[in-house]
């Protein structure tokens, strides 16, 4: 049985005090909370004073991006010991924001989980198809292609950390949900692709999120589907309430 994780990717949005208060107010609706993982992504500016307000809550500090070198001359970038030392054990790895707005290819995906895993880190990896690929037929083709390329030379044991999202870019901030059998056949594909890359237990304790316009009206029937174990939620993560309901919906 694998544990349900809902996580929240909170983007570019939130001062430090904005998210502090969301922060105190989901800590308040999860002080202990059994039924699920709860994971949330602020900014970079925000972690450290996030991670002091639910250091001793079931909620958890997850990081957007992660740079794959130590320390040195990269400007802007932000390394693993950085983000643990602010508190975070996740971290999203390749989302479809970061492949098209800041030309993240599936070789920086590979080396990004590579360091993470390193560091002892829980990585995020996301991987979706847009609206052309789906229509022209070639969904199963990109989610091969990103998952085999960011998973290339990735040891057995260590890719048991992995957690995968499935966010289908044309669902993503459109509001337009892929279908529970939409979703349920593409995680069933990628758990199938991750059992031909390692082997069957790999596949079965592998927990695939699901993520594109998940609200509190939609989660329940996602989460029903076998293969989908969790959400990986943009928008409806800004808000206490939201988040709160999307959380005890998902584990109804
Ligand atoms: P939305 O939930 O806003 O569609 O965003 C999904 C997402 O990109 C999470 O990483």
């Amino acid at each position: 049985m694998r544990r349900p994780i809902i996580a929240g990717n909170w983007k570019m949005n939130k001062t430090i005090e904005e998210a502090v208060s969301v922060a105190v107010g989901l800590k308040r609706k999860f002080y202990t909370f059994s039924e699920a993982d709860i994971v949330i992504c602020p900014p970079f500016t925000a972690l450290s004073k996030v991670s002091d307000k639910i250091i001793d809550s079931s909620i958890m500090l997850g990081a957007q991006d992660v740079y794959s070198e130590e320390d040195g001359a990269f400007t802007g970038a932000i390394s693993p010991n950085m983000l643990k030392d602010a508190g975070c054990r996740y971290v999203i790895v390749g989302h479809s924001e970061k492949r098209a707005l800041f030309g993240e290819t599936d070789e920086d995906v590979n080396k990004k989980l590579k360091i993470a895993l390193k560091h002892g880190m829980v990585p995020i990896m996301c991987a979706g198809e847009r609206i052309e690929e789906r229509d022209n037929g070639m969904t199963f083709e990109i989610l091969e292609k990103q998952i085999t390329r960011g998973l290339k030379n990735i040891p057995r044991d260590e890719a048991l950390r992995i957690i995968i999202a499935y966010e289908p870019v044309w669902a993503i901030g459109t509001g337009r949900t892929a279908t529970p059998q939409q979703a349920q056949e593409a995680h069933k594909f990628i758990r199938e692709l991750i059992e031909r890359l390692y082997d069957k237990e790999v596949a079965s304790k592998t927990r695939i999120q699901y993520g594109g316009s998940v609200k509190p009206e939609n989660i329940a029937n996602l989460m029903i589907q076998e293969d989908i174990d969790g959400a990986l939620v943009g928008g409806a993560s800004l808000d206490v309430n939201s988040f709160t309901e999307i959380v005890r919906n998902a584990v109804l």
